[in-house]
């Protein structure tokens, strides 16, 4: 198989700057960058036995750069292996990017990846503007090959009245019959959303796409990385809108995360959806790609991080930026959708520090309850079912200047997250805030850190909230605050080990 220039040039970098990292200066259990930029995660795949992770991937800043593919394997979703770059941005289709995809197993046990070529022109007006194609590449699961007879799909192949410069992000499914379906991002030259949906009897000759849905200005421009699948007997559109406006407490986050759940004519091809909510009311989650495990579960991951405030962070070159969440299993439950943790985690849990029936009104701290690595499962009630309380607080990442924290107000139902005194040096955005029910009465969280993150799942997963902080290590302490009085149960649990 022959390798370009440009991608063993950019393996020997990865490698040699990759190994430079220490294992301490990475989260302990999530996928981070092998060095330099990751975006979206891409070709999230069961291949060959093993969980193959690739991304969008610039390793030689800090900052996104024209974008190739970084790749990992695992066996548990939670301990990764970097493999070398897969695809790098080296043909004249794809010389400015090989943006989001994902990957398929073909009948003969290739692995074949569809991804978004990206080439910048200047037209005759004098204006830039990127085109974008859909490519593929066959590989066995670390060597890939572009495709000869690539681009397979080019705006010409698009529904009639989208845009050149906005028809990316493929997601690929093998369906029953053995022929292959794609959903892909467009949008109208304004910009205006619709996903297309594409159908090809062997992943290579694509039909004319259809639109699946339209937008009509309602959730943001442009849905980037989007995903069809059924759950629960539901279907479920995941996506990530650019510039979103807020509804009531849903869509804060401007590159937000929109959930649909409906209904899909398979004849025509046309969704309808009935409910709608953002995947997560967290500061720092985009664009999520999910597989089918072989054993069943429909798993999401998504990049622990929001366009807005990438620039917000002032890094090394040499060292790595971008994370991705904790992968999280998907329920459609009342028609929404829950998330919670893979359970593979719980096998890497360590060191049980049990409590029942803690009386929590003033601020407190207990005993073997600390750590940045840590499983919290925290549940709350009034102390006094008469006296109801008003506000209850969980600093974590605590010490010396530093703490981030989740607060709960029950008369107003709001969960807030607060990372303002997290170590930041920028103004960027600190805060969010998500409407949060109590169910019988009681508050569920279950609270994951990791050295740079946190993720709270709430009410069995109902909610989440996911932000990142760059806290001093040093800051290892967990408070627990009330005003009023409130009664809760925790387990806390530290996370690792082989
Ligand atoms: C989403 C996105 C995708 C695109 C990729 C480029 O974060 O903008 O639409 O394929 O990132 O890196």
């Amino acid at each position: 198989m022959k390798i370009s220039e440009k991608l063993s040039k950019v393996r020997s970098y990865e490698e040699n700057m990759g190994n430079c990292i220490p294992d301490e200066e990475r989260p302990a259990y999530h996928l981070s960058s092998r060095v330099g930029w990751m975006n979206d995660p891409n070709g999230f795949s069961w291949y060959q036995g093993k969980y193959h992770l690739f991304y969008q991937y610039y390793p030689y800043n800090t900052v996104w750069g024209p974008c190739y593919w970084g790749h990992a394997v695992s066996e548990d979703l939670l301990h990764w292996t970097y493999l070398p770059a897969a695809l790098a941005p080296d043909e004249a289709y794809d010389a400015d990017g090989c943006f989001s995809g994902s990957a398929v197993t073909l009948p003969d046990g290739r692995q074949m990846l569809i991804y978004t070529g990206v080439l910048r022109r200047e037209l005759e007006d004098g204006t830039v503007h990127d085109f974008q194609q859909q490519c593929l590449a066959f590989g066995d699961g670390t060597e890939y090959e572009k495709y000869e007879g690539n681009p397979v799909l080019t705006s010409e192949d698009l529904p009639e009245g989208c845009s050149p410069y906005d028809f990316r992000d493929p997601s690929i499914i093998r369906q029953e019959d053995g022929s292959y379906r794609i959903v892909t991002c467009c949008a109208t030259i304004g910009r205006d959303a619709r996903l297309a949906m594409f159908r090809s009897p062997d992943g290579i000759h694509w039909d004319r796409g259809r639109i699946l849905i339209r937008n009509n200005e309602r959730f943001g421009k442009v849905w980037e990385c989007p995903e069809l699948f059924r759950m629960d007997e539901k279907w479920v559109i995941l996506t990530s809108p650019m510039d979103m406006l807020p509804e009531g407490f849903e869509y804060h986050n401007g590159n937000g995360t929109l959930c649909l759940i409906g209904d899909l004519d398979e004849k025509s091809g046309v969704f309808t959806p009935q409910h709608d909510q953002a995947i997560d009311y967290g500061i720092d989650f985009y664009a999520t790609q999910t597989i089918l495990a072989p054993d069943g579960r429909r798993i999401m991951i998504a990049w622990m991080q929001n366009w807005d405030t990438t620039p917000g962070y002032r890094l090394d070159p040499t060292s790595w930026f971008g994370q991705m969440t904790i992968p999280r299993e998907l329920s459609v439950r009342d028609g929404r959708l829950y998330q919670w943790p893979v359970r593979e985690l719980e096998q890497i849990r360590k060191n049980k520090v049990a409590y029942e029936n803690v009386y929590v009104s003033g601020e407190m701290e207990l005993e073997g309850v600390r750590g940045r690595i840590a499983d919290l499962e925290i549940e709350l009630s009034n102390a006094d079912p008469e006296e109801p309380f008003d506000k209850f607080t969980i600093k974590f990442a605590a010490g010396g200047r530093y703490y981030t924290m989740l607060s709960y107000h029950p008369a107003d139902q709001i969960m807030k997250i607060d990372r303002k005194f997290s170590g930041s040096r920028r103004a960027i955005i600190h805060q969010r805030r998500a409407l949060v029910p109590m169910k019988d009465n009681k508050l569920k969280i279950r609270l994951l850190l990791d050295r740079y993150s946190v993720e709270a799942f709430i009410n069995d997963g109902a909610q989440t909230i996911t932000a990142n902080l760059y806290t001093d290590m040093g800051a290892q302490r967990i408070t627990f605050s009330a005003v009023g009085a409130v009664s809760m149960n925790l387990v806390k649990y530290d996370l690792g080990g082989e």
